[in-house]
């Protein structure tokens, strides 16, 4: 902006006194056009105006992109290579520029245009995401979804390509809505360079249909910015007298350890609380109540020092720190006394049923022997044993069963 205005002031100034005399004329250059070199890539080029005199001075160009994303440079040479999301259309201007030291003059400006590709409206997708991911091998992944169009016919089919500088490829394996059409598309591997820095990804979509022209629809992405960046690595967690003391190794990626930032999310698991931290570096020491028990995860993201900010990572498996040791051991001998009690209990009821099904389908055969026995001893035995095995283990719940309970499984 500061360069423009000074370079314009420059031209007032310039064209009030010329070295060159006022008949000098700069002519704009000749046969400017726009080629479609690849996926959402325009070559602009033109020629120099044979009638132009160059007297001693440099000739430039200067290029401004109107559509779809404002730019304006300056070049000596005769062609320029763009990368943009054209499915509207692109548009350009170019004019030459006649310099002599920090003077210089413009001609006319000469345009052309690239029409939007063809397709009916609302038939393009919508909601167009992608997510790359750097593999363990090193390869990168690519994954986007898409909404269809309002507009797009039933019977739409969508294919998506992305360019990667030079290599343009086509999408292997799609995932379809209810309706059959393509709203999903996995690369397990591309021609993506992990360690590229603000290097563009083009994603293009386009489309059939037996009913309507399907307008295809272009995106731009930059590597880093969709990066979902791996998980941190071999965390160690540790006390440290009255400290927790943390520790673990950047996530797989190319770039360096400096180039990460991360989050630690940490819970008291005794009081409940709640904290995320920052945390610049791959190690961290914080102060905490040893008499409690933590759970610590931790994830990661490219910080803004090294490039775009990616997508934070997954978080981190959870790792505990520290015990409750006196609560947790009574709460111990509690669940085991529980579980022994009802397991005791379940098998006295399983026992019992089986007995009792048992004796039904063989009902006891009356002994000649019994008929002159009192029958009393026993009972009171029973009895017995029944209060004293209750009393202290089953308590009143089982009350009711256990006095047949226990001869049951006793004889
Ligand atoms: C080109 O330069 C010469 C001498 O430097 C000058 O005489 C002539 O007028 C210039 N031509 C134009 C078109 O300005
Ligand atoms: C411009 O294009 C026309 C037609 O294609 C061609 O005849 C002419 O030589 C070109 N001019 C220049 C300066 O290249
Ligand atoms: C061109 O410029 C050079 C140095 O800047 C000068 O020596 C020469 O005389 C100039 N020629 C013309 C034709 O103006
Ligand atoms: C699609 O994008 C629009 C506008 O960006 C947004 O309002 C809408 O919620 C998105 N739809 C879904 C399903 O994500
Ligand atoms: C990873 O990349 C290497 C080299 O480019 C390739 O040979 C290999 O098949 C890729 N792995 C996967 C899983 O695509
Ligand atoms: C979609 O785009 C690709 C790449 O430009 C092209 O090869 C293909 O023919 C197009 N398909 C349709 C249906 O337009
Ligand atoms: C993680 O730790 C294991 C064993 O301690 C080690 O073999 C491995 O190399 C470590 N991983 C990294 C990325 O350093």
């Amino acid at each position: 902006m500061m360069a423009r205005g000074v370079r314009v002031f420059l031209l007032l100034l310039w064209t009030a006194d010329t070295p060159w005399g006022a008949g000098v004329q700069v002519l704009p250059p000749v046969n400017f056009t726009l080629t479609v070199s690849a996926l959402a890539q325009v070559l602009l080029r033109w020629e120099p105006n044979p009638a132009q005199e160059k007297n001693n001075s440099t000739i430039r160009y200067d290029v401004k992109i109107l559509h779809p994303v404002l730019e304006e440079y300056d070049t000596k040479r005769t062609h320029s290579v763009r990368t943009a999301a054209f499915h509207d259309g692109f548009s350009a201007r170019v004019r030459t520029l006649l310099v002599q030291e920090d003077l210089e003059m413009g001609s006319d400006w000469v345009e052309a245009n690239l029409p939007p590709l063809p397709g009916a409206a609302g038939t393009s997708v919508t909601n167009l995401s992608c997510v790359i991911r750097v593999t363990t091998l090193g390869n990168v992944s690519l994954h986007c979804t898409w909404l269809p169009g309002q507009e797009a016919p039933e019977d739409t089919k969508y294919f998506l390509f992305y360019r990667y500088e030079k290599h343009t490829e086509e999408c292997p394996t799609y995932t379809k809505d209810k309706s059959n059409r393509n709203t999903e598309c996995r690369f397990a591997s591309t021609q993506i360079q992990p360690g590229e820095i603000d290097t563009l990804i083009v994603v293009h979509v386009n489309g059939s249909s037996q009913r309507a022209a399907i307008k295809p629809f272009q995106q731009l992405f930059n590597q880093n910015a969709i990066e979902k960046v791996n998980v941190p690595r071999n965390i160690s967690v540790s006390l440290q007298q009255n400290d927790l003391l943390a520790m673990w190794e950047k996530p797989i990626s190319p770039f360096h350890e400096e180039c990460f930032e991360y989050e630690f999310y940490l819970i008291n698991l005794k009081s409940g609380n709640k904290q995320i931290l920052k945390i610049p570096s791959n190690s961290f020491r914080l102060r905490i109540d040893v008499s409690s028990r933590y759970s610590v995860r931790i994830r990661a993201n490219h910080n803004h020092i090294c490039r775009a900010r990616g997508f934070w990572s997954d978080w981190s498996e959870i790792l505990y720190v520290g015990q409750n040791k006196l609560e947790n051991s009574i709460a111990w001998i509690l669940t085991l006394l529980c579980v022994s009690t009802s397991c005791t209990f379940l098998l006295v009821v399983i026992i019992r049923k089986i007995n009792h099904v048992w004796s039904k389908l063989f009902p006891p055969i009356p002994t000649p022997s019994n008929k002159f026995r009192d029958p009393f001893p026993v009972d009171y035995e029973r009895a017995r044993t029944c209060t004293s095995s209750t009393e202290t283990e089953v308590g009143s719940l089982a009350e009711g069963f256990s006095c047949s309970i226990l001869d049951d499984s006793v004889f």
